[in-house]
């Protein structure tokens, strides 16, 4: 079973405290092998994040091969995160999401480069765009991200907001480019700005 969880709040509007994270479960060698072939190769944020990304499209594991069943069926106080690896040098981490129908992110940045993976259910994505000279923020792009699908980014250009709104559970994968087990989260900062038309 996981030896803790934890929650992360639905709206933008209440800000959260970083706390350290316990690594939750066990990640399978079969998948932090190649992603800490693809860290150690040295590139940029950029380039590593896309090294990572094709590691992991080759390794993609099913939502079970992460998590036990009870942390799969996720939690009606908000999406979860659930830190399955922290690399002992710092350089990466890895966490697994789960999300009801309606639970979303706020928009936020992160302080690192970043993999995401969805396993289950669709994840849509907005990303936001600084605007009128950074008091404001413009949707520059939607994406809806079916299982199997494998995106990376670095910042900056990195400020998003992430919403189930299938029907039904969503897990994600996420490789972070941060030692999250002490940093307690991968977001850099929330943003409450106005979103213009
Ligand atoms: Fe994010």
């Amino acid at each position: 079973m996981l030896a803790s969880l934890r929650t992360m709040p639905l709206t933008s509007t209440v800000h959260r405290e970083a706390h350290p994270a316990a690594v939750a479960a066990t990640c399978p060698d079969s998948l932090v092998h190649p992603i800490r072939a693809a860290v150690r190769r040295g590139l940029g944020w950029a380039e590593t994040a896309d090294a990572v990304a094709d590691a992991l499209r080759a390794v993609l594991p099913g939502p079970a091969a992460i998590l036990p069943a009870s942390p799969r069926h996720g939690d009606p106080s908000g999406y979860q995160s659930h830190l399955l690896h922290a690399e002992p040098d710092g350089t990466f981490s890895i966490s697994a999401m789960v999300w009801l129908p309606g639970q979303q992110t706020p928009i936020h940045d992160h302080v690192a480069w970043c993999v995401t993976a969805v396993l289950q259910g669709r994840e849509h994505e907005e990303i936001f765009a600084p605007a009128d000279g950074g008091q404001a923020l413009r949707l520059s792009a939607r994406n809806v991200n079916p299982p199997g699908s494998v995106s990376a980014f670095a910042p900056p250009g990195d400020i998003h907001r992430v919403r189930n709104t299938g029907d039904t559970v969503a897990i994600s994968m996420h490789v972070y480019g941060a030692d999250i087990s002490r940093l307690g989260t991968s977001i850099r900062r929330e943003y409450t700005l106005p979103i213009l038309p």
